[in-house]
């Protein structure tokens, strides 16, 4: 199978950055699934070059997260891009990225960091904003593609670059889904066989919810305790099911249209997220 060299430190990137045109950066962590092959496809009619970042970011998990047991599968995953037609990956090791302790920070605000994923996980969008910021730095691609999958991730990111002024533009790509709805994500590699045929119950409940408010259900609290009481008698641990404004991810006002309906749960040892634009 025919694959490619990453690149593994920053100088390396610095020297090869002048012959690569316009640059769209797909940043991922690795253990790359379909739904990151499809971004890398739509990355492809964006620029001249794809770079895709593959790099699992201390700084993103919690003591009590799935750092250590995060999937790691560099190998493959360079052989999937290389199929792909990608010739650049950029995959520095820990020292690489952070040779010292990385002291300089950067903070999305509270109303944003303290909401749903950041309310489970707190200083993960520092985490995630920290070393976006930082990829931008070493790769200043024009244009970076994030998957919607990672909807609150997505609407940080959008605030980051417009409020520093970053001149990378943010573009979204849809979540990829198994034929039973599940959306693909590397975490799915934790579920056993019996926590697989259940995890799509996490996109019935929050497809229901998005046909009920499309059909012009207005009582979004009844079905937010519904589908989290289904999600809990079929053995979940939900964090939370909730129809909130896309822009930031506030509570809607009454009538307020442009929704999307996010759900989080913990399925045995794996914690699943999806989301549904309504
Ligand atoms: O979405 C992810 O895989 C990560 O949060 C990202 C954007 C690559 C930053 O580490």
């Amino acid at each position: 199978m025919t694959t490619i060299a990453p690149l593994t430190t920053v100088a390396e990137v610095r020297a090869l950055r002048p012959s690569l045109g316009r640059v769209v950066l797909v940043p991922t962590m690795g253990c790359l699934h379909e739904g990151h092959l499809a971004l890398v496809r739509q990355a492809k009619t964006l620029a001249d070059t794809v770079v895709v970042s593959i790099f699992v970011n201390r700084l993103q998990f919690g003591p009590n997260e799935d750092f250590e047991r995060y999937p790691r599968t560099l190998p493959r995953d360079l052989e999937l891009l290389a199929a792909e037609g990608v010739r650049h990956a950029f995959a520095p090791s820990e020292t690489e990225m952070y040779p010292e302790p990385q002291t300089y920070t950067v903070a999305p605000p509270p109303e944003h960091t303290d909401i749903l994923e950041g309310a489970v996980r707190p200083g993960h969008f520092r985490g995630v904003a920290t070393v976006v910021t930082k990829l931008f730095g070493i790769v200043q691609p024009e244009v970076a593609l994030f998957g919607k999958k990672d909807y609150q991730q997505l609407m940080v990111l959008r605030n980051l670059v417009r409020q520093l002024a970053l001149p990378v533009t943010i573009v979204a790509g849809e979540t990829m889904r198994a034929p039973d709805g599940l959306a693909l994500s590397s975490r799915n590699t934790y579920l056993s066989e019996a926590e697989r045929a259940e995890a799509p119950r996490l996109y019935r409940v929050l497809t229901r919810i998005a046909q009920a408010v499309r059909a012009g259900a207005t009582d979004h609290a009844r079905l937010e305790t519904e589908a989290m009481a289904e999600l809990a008698a079929h053995g979940w641990q939900p964090d939370y099911v909730t129809v909130r404004r896309r822009a930031d991810l506030q509570p809607p006002a009454p009538g307020e249209q442009e929704l999307v309906v996010l759900g989080a749960a913990r399925l045995g040892s794996t914690r699943l997220i999806d989301n549904l634009e309504i």
